[in-house]
């Protein structure tokens, strides 16, 4: 048991109040499509909390992050967490959310690939014609949408999300949504494993710093591909949650024929 007032219960994180941070604790559940699945996998909060953690470190020099300098002194020796919660916990600043989700996209697949389908624009900017699934696209583009806390997140126009965080503020987390893409898709490039695309979150304090807040870069927030399989016009093999996504979906397509098992709204 933790020590500290439960602020919220999250799909995925439990977080608690630590008066001066917040406590962010990663459970094994897993969701997608805002569905949370039966059970859990053992051991993925903690490896997500780890991802992030090494991600945090690396961009620090492009965007400060949420991480408050002592945290480990607060997870072992004030809240005396065991090892375990230790690894699959962080202890992160008070600060402003902004209302918009950062998406870089690289390639185009999921719901920028169905909006392409549909008119060759995502959020607005227009693609060149003839763009298979999985294409590489002719450099990355910054796609947000909106941070609905009901229902689904919706795509938005460069102009809408300057409207909603203000046309500075816009122009800033465009730059560096552009410029972490960029790190993080050249280091996983060196694994062998293409950065497809990441959403990025924002927060800001008082003095209207702009910290990089939540996950960073890992599967849960990105598409990751393995580059030795990657092939234009198909579904690449992905190490992501791509996987749990496309089983909703098989879901969804067998509720429209058979009697089945209904999906929560
Ligand atoms: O589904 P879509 O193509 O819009 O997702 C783009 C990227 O944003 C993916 O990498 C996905 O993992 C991430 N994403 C997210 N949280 C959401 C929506 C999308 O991390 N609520």
């Amino acid at each position: 048991p933790i020590d500290a007032p439960k602020i919220a219960s999250g799909k995925v994180r439990e977080i608690y109040d630590l008066d001066d941070s917040v406590l962010l604790v990663a459970t094994d559940r897993i969701s997608a499509f805002d569905v949370v699945l039966p059970g859990g996998i053992p051991g993925r909060g903690l490896i997500l909390t780890q991802l992030s953690h090494f991600w945090f470190e690396q961009t620090k020099g492009i965007a400060p992050n949420h991480i408050i300098p002592n945290e480990e002194e607060i997870l072992r020796d004030s809240l005396k967490l065991s090892r375990d919660s230790q690894l699959r916990s962080m202890a992160v600043r008070k600060l402003k959310p902004l209302e918009i989700e950062c998406v870089v996209r690289g390639y185009i697949a999921g719901s920028g690939w169905e909006s392409y389908r549909q008119n060759r624009t995502v959020c607005g900017i227009e693609l060149p014609a003839g763009l298979q699934l999985a294409s590489q696209l002719p450099e990355p583009i910054f796609t947000p949408t909106t941070k609905a806390s009901e229902g689904h997140d919706m795509p938005v126009t460069p102009e809408e999300a300057a409207n909603i965080v203000g046309q500075d503020i816009f122009e800033q987390v465009r730059e560096i949504s552009l410029k972490l893409y960029d790190f993080g898709s050249k280091l996983a490039a060196k694994a062998g494993i293409i950065l497809a695309d990441t959403k990025f979150e924002f927060g800001t304090d008082e003095d209207g710093t702009i910290y990089l807040i939540d996950e960073v870069l890992t599967p849960d927030s990105s598409r990751y591909w393995d580059a030795a399989e990657y092939k234009v016009g198909s579904s690449p093999a992905s190490f992501d949650k791509q996987i749990i996504r496309d089983y909703l979906e098989t879901l969804k397509d067998w509720n429209k024929t058979a009697p089945g098992p209904e999906l929560p709204p």
